[in-house]
């Protein structure tokens, strides 16, 4: 089989491992040769959508944008990869409706989890008052209802997190499961 277009949708809390989650699994799509995008707040943020900030309408403009292109390179049989916090249900499900293979990944860890790592020093601002509407701190947080994969990753090495994403795109049929070479 040739590899189907997908959209898989990282949503979660600021640290919850997002990105860190969606490099390793990048790698390994590319070492299988196949067609794979990544998108990435931190990184979609600086360009297409710079204009924007946090408030639920900038978010939901985000969000919109970003569907534009996953729609776009979905439909053409490439893998997207996106990892946005999007609190917003009914924003993530309109992803669901305009993209092709959705599949909404639920990363998982708990806030108290997030906010000890808190790898850029947000989380220490937002609990301090010094930024306003810092998601899960003083901003919603609208946890997925029946996402197709929730990795917990307080509890699953990376490396466990990324193999129950490749099963599951390997189990739907969306990429070539690898072949066992046969012992000689
Ligand atoms: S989303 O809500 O619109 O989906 P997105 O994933 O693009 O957010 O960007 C989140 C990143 O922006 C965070 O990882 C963090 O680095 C940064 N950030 C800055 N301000 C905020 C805020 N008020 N709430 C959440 N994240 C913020």
């Amino acid at each position: 089989m040739t590899q189907q277009g997908f959209t898989l949708w990282l949503t979660g809390l600021s640290g919850a491992g997002k990105t860190t989650v969606a490099v390793a699994l990048e790698n390994e799509l590319h070492e299988r040769g196949l067609f794979i995008e990544r998108l990435d707040g931190d990184t979609v943020r600086e360009g297409l959508t710079r204009d924007l900030g946090f408030s639920k309408e900038d978010r939901d403009k985000n969000i919109e944008r970003v569907c534009f292109v996953a729609k776009l390179l979905s439909r053409n049989k490439v893998g997207v990869v996106a990892s946005f916090i999007s609190p917003y249900r009914e924003a993530r499900n309109n992803v669901r409706q305009q993209t092709t293979n959705f599949i909404e990944v639920f990363v998982n860890a708990p806030l108290e989890v997030c906010a000890s790592r808190d790898v850029k020093g947000l989380y220490a601002k937002a609990f301090a008052g010094q930024i306003q509407g810092f998601t899960g701190v003083n901003d919603p947080y609208e946890a997925p209802e029946n996402p197709e994969i929730t990795l917990h990753t307080d509890k699953e090495t990376l490396e466990q997190s990324v193999n129950i994403i490749i099963s599951y795109l390997e189990q739907h049929n969306l990429i070539p499961a690898l072949e066992v070479e046969a012992a000689s």
